[in-house]
C-alpha cells in the first residue's frame, strides 16, 4: 500500500457486514486502515463493528469498535466526538450505512418508507451534521456518502431509490456549504457488487446473472466501493467535491443487449 491516507483520523459509519461475506463498509475501513488511516469503526452491531476491527488489527492496522445508531441524531454527535478523542483532528468521514426495501408504490407501507428514510437519509443528515464542522476545524477533508445506481436508474425499490436520491441531493448541497472549509463531499454509486447486503437473497443464477448484467463482466466486490472511497478520501481527489462516482463496470451506461 501506499499510505495515501497516512495518520488521518477515519470514521465510518457501517463498518460492519451483516453476514460473513465482506461488505462494502468493512472492505473500505480495511482500505483505509491499509492505506495508513486510524478508523473508528461504527455499526448498530458493535459485534459487526468489532470483527472488521479485528481483521484491521490482524493485518497491523489501527482501528477501534463503535456501536452506534446513525438514525439516532446523539448516537452520531457521540461518534464524532470519539473518533477525534481516539485518534485526533478528523479527516475522513464515511457514511456507507444503507437498509433496503424492495416495495413497488403499490405495496409501500408508511412504516417502510419512513423506516428507510430514517436510516439511509436523515441518518446521513444527522452523520454530516456532527461531522462537518470537526473537519472544517482539521483544516480541510472529505465527506463521503454511499448511494446506489439505483438513484440513477429506475428500479421498483420505491423507499430505498427515493433515500438513495435524497443523498445525491445532500452532497451537491453539502458540497457547496462545506467548500470554504476545504471539506470535499462526494457520493459513491455502486451497482451489481456481490456484498453481504445482497448476498443472502441470491443463489448461483442470480449472482451469475448480476455477473454479466455489465459491460464489464468481473463480478463486483466491496472491493471496488472501497477503492472509490480511498480515491475520494485522499489527496489525489482534492479537487472533485459534489459528485458522484459510479463503481458498476459500466452498467448504467449500457442496455441490456450493448454488445449487438
Ligand atoms: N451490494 C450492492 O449491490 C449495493 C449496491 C448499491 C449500493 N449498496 C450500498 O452499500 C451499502 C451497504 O453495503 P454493505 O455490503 O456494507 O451492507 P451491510 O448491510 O453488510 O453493512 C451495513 C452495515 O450497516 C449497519 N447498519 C444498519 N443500520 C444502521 C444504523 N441505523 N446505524 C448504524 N449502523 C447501521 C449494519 O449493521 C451493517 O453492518 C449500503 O449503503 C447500500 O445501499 C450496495
Amino acid at each position: 500500500m501506499s499510505g495515501r491516507l497516512a495518520g488521518r483520523s477515519a470514521l465510518v459509519a457501517g463498518a460492519g457486514s451483516r453476514s460473513e461475506e465482506l461488505g462494502n463498509g468493512r472492505a473500505t475501513a480495511i482500505l483505509f486502515a491499509r492505506e495508513g488511516a486510524r478508523v473508528l469503526c461504527a455499526d448498530q452491531s458493535l459485534d459487526r463493528a468489532q470483527a472488521t476491527v479485528d481483521l484491521i488489527s490482524r493485518e497491523g492496522g489501527v482501528a477501534r469498535a463503535a456501536q452506534a445508531d446513525v438514525s439516532r441524531s446523539e448516537d452520531c454527535a457521540r461518534l464524532a466526538r470519539e473518533a477525534e478523542e481516539t485518534y485526533g483532528a478528523l479527516r475522513i468521514a464515511h457514511y456507507n450505512v444503507g437498509i433496503e426495501a424492495r416495495s413497488p408504490l403499490d405495496r409501500l407501507t408508511d412504516e417502510e418508507w419512513t423506516r428507510v428514510l430514517d436510516v439511509n437519509l436523515t441518518g446521513a443528515m444527522q452523520f454530516a451534521r456532527a461531522v462537518a464542522p470537526r473537519l472544517v476545524a482539521a483544516g480541510g477533508g472529505a465527506l463521503t456518502f454511499v448511494s446506489t445506481i439505483a438513484a440513477l436508474r429506475t428500479t421498483p425499490l420505491t423507499a430505498y431509490a427515493a433515500s438513495k436520491a435524497g443523498l445525491l441531493g445532500l452532497v451537491v448541497s453539502l458540497a457547496g456549504q462545506l467548500a470554504p472549509g476545504r471539506v470535499r463531499v462526494n457520493a459513491i454509486a455502486p451497482g451489481l457488487i456481490y456484498s453481504a447486503m445482497v448476498a443472502g437473497g441470491m443463489n448461483p443464477e442470480t449472482r451469475e446473472r448480476r455477473r454479466l448484467a455489465a459491460p464489464i463482466t468481473d463480478e463486483g466486490t466491496p472491493w471496488d466501493v472501497g477503492w472509490a472511497a480511498v480515491f475520494l478520501a485522499s489527496d489525489e481527489a482534492r479537487w472533485i467535491t459534489g459528485q458522484t462516482l459510479v463503481v458498476d463496470g459500466g452498467f448504467t451506461i449500457a442496455t441490456r443487449d450493448y454488445a449487438l
